[in-house]
């Protein structure tokens, strides 16, 4: 099968990214340039050590790893360089539009101040959006493993930033740390006007993408790809026209899928389901946005018409403005293919 078509478009269409996680977006190489102007000596004595070092069983190998490499980000500068790589990538691959996620705990729980993280972060957006035109939103996840008072204080800290913050999620280790752990969090994050996302169905059954609809009142589900297991679920998903996140190189990566073939991104497509592509953690998995989408269109031979719904789901399951995003669907469907 030859898919060079697909491959053009890919490249070319405009998309929005809506699951990444800047710590996941930490490429080796600026490890070790980071590490050492901080003077912190890393485990691996290499890049290609490290990058040896990327294979894992299932998601709990990948966080560990994760959060130690994101120790290594102590000031300013650090956050803002890796953030900047990040929206480079954007940029290069026709990604207009990102809504990244950052983990403040795992900075504020080695002393690390939020506000530091954040004017970090937030003054590369700002530059990615003047030189390339990006829109960004930002929106922090809660650690599921920690504990619901620790979201909480969390939150009465990010409280001080007003609207900078579009949505607030929760990541981390699924399986052990329901939904329902974080209700009150999510009730307070809801009743000051934010939006709320969760992983939810990655590693975890589908009841855990109806209790984060149902309890924590979400507006994106996160990975859920174990929907495929309910069929209830993908109806009512349909119905609600709830948009999934879904990270294929990532399922592959932690062995949520054990080959490409096997990914249910088609049929939850074919199911009406408003699923998006997403690279999660493209450092660590594999490769960007534009990679995860030729991953999908060759394994599950998807056409170009997958690919422009795919897309169009970018912008109609982000926290644009209405207009905005009319606007880019209008773009899309004068693309000639
Ligand atoms: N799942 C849960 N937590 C995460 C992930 C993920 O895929 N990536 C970074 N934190
Ligand atoms: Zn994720």
């Amino acid at each position: 099968m030859e898919f060079s078509k697909q491959f053009e478009l890919i490249n070319t269409i405009p998309k929005a990214e809506l699951h990444v996680h800047i710590e996941g977006t930490f490429e080796p190489e600026l490890m070790f340039s980071i590490a050492e102007r901080n003077a912190i000596r890393l485990k691996y004595n290499s890049v290609e050590d490290l990058r040896a070092a990327y294979n894992f069983n299932n998601l709990q190998e990948f966080l560990d790893i994760y959060y130690a490499g994101a120790f290594v980000l102590l000031h300013e500068q650090d956050f803002y360089d890796l953030t900047m790589a990040y929206l480079k990538k954007c940029h290069e691959e026709n990604v207009v539009h990102t809504e990244i996620f950052f983990d403040p705990q795992t900075h504020t729980d080695r002393g690390v101040p939020l506000e530091l993280v954040v004017n970090g972060i937030l003054q590369a957006c700002i530059d990615a959006r003047n030189q390339w035109g990006i829109s960004y939103r930002l929106i922090p996840n809660f650690l599921r493993h920690l504990s619901e008072e620790e979201a909480i204080k969390t939150f009465n800290e990010a409280l001080k930033f007003g609207e900078l913050f579009t949505a607030f999620g929760l990541d981390s280790s699924e399986v052990g740390h329901p939904p329902v752990k974080f209700k009150k969090v999510f009730d307070m994050v809801r009743a000051e006007g934010f939006k709320t996302v969760a992983h939810a169905g990655e590693e975890g059954p589908a009841q855990n993408v109806w209790d984060a609809m149902q309890l924590l009142q979400v507006s994106r589900i996160d990975h859920g790809v174990r929907s495929i297991d309910d069929p209830k679920l993908l109806e009512e998903l349909a119905r609600k026209k709830m948009p999934l996140t879904v990270c294929p190189l990532s399922n592959l990566k932690l062995k949520v899928v054990d080959v490409m073939a096997d990914h249910p991104l088609k049929q939850l497509l074919d199911n009406n389901i408003v699923a998006t592509v997403n690279s999660d953690d493209p450092a660590y998995f594999g490769g960007y946005l534009n990679a995860n989408f030729q991953a999908v269109t060759t394994a599950l031979n998807l056409s170009c018409d997958d690919i422009i719904t795919l897309a169009a789901n970018s912008f109609k399951a982000s926290f644009l403005p209405h207009e905005k995003i009319q606007l880019w669907l209008n773009k899309i469907s004068h693309l000639k293919f």
